[in-house]
């Protein structure tokens, strides 16, 4: 799929078919999700995988209802923060870099056939800590976003979404 076409036609997918997804598609939606820029280059991300049904019902469960479609889901990646590796001046970009690589996985789950919807996890606190508790992970990573993955149920359809009278031009 040409990179403009995924754009355009990328939608949120929140049913899915009961089918797996092979290793070597995963691992091209891992090398999407880190093939997007980061402030200096820091690559301040780590990915968790999940394909475990008990896990990613588990998932749902620490984000509350959003997160539902996480129950029909085959899998799911959770981008994370890796505070140990943002750029020190500016430690919050790790929230840019997270969701460019989550972007990227999408726009790429896309282009393979597949459906995937943006779980939002940080900053809702409790969303954070319900999913850091879950995950037992350290201090320095930071659960940002739940990307819900499966092959879609139906097509989805297509909508206009340029609006003009968001652009400026030259001047506000
Ligand atoms: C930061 C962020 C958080 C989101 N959180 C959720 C969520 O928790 N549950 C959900 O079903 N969709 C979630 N979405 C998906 C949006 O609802 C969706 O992108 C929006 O309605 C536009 O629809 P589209 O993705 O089909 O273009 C999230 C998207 C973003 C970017």
């Amino acid at each position: 799929m040409e990179a403009l076409e995924a754009i355009f036609t990328r939608r949120s997918i929140r049913s899915y078919r009961d089918e797996a997804i092979a290793d070597e598609t995963m691992q091209l939606l891992l090398k999407a999700a880190m093939s997007g820029p980061s402030c200096v280059n820091a690559r301040d991300w780590s990915f968790i995988v999940v394909h475990d049904r008990e896990m990613l019902n588990k998932m749902a469960d620490a984000n509350g209802r959003p997160a539902e479609p996480l129950r029909s889901a085959a899998a799911a990646v959770m981008v994370c923060g890796d505070l140990n590796r943002s750029f020190p001046p500016a430690k919050d970009y790790w929230v840019i870099d997270g969701a460019i690589a989550a972007q990227n996985i999408v726009l790429a789950a896309h282009a393979l056939g597949l459906g995937s919807v943006w779980l939002g996890t940080w900053p809702q606190k409790e969303r954070v800590e319900a999913q850091a508790k879950l995950f037992g992970l350290p201090e320095s990573i930071v659960p940002h976003s739940v990307i819900a993955l499966g092959y879609p149920l139906k097509e989805s359809a297509e909508r206009d979404v340029f609006e003009s009278d968001r652009v400026h031009m030259e001047k506000w």
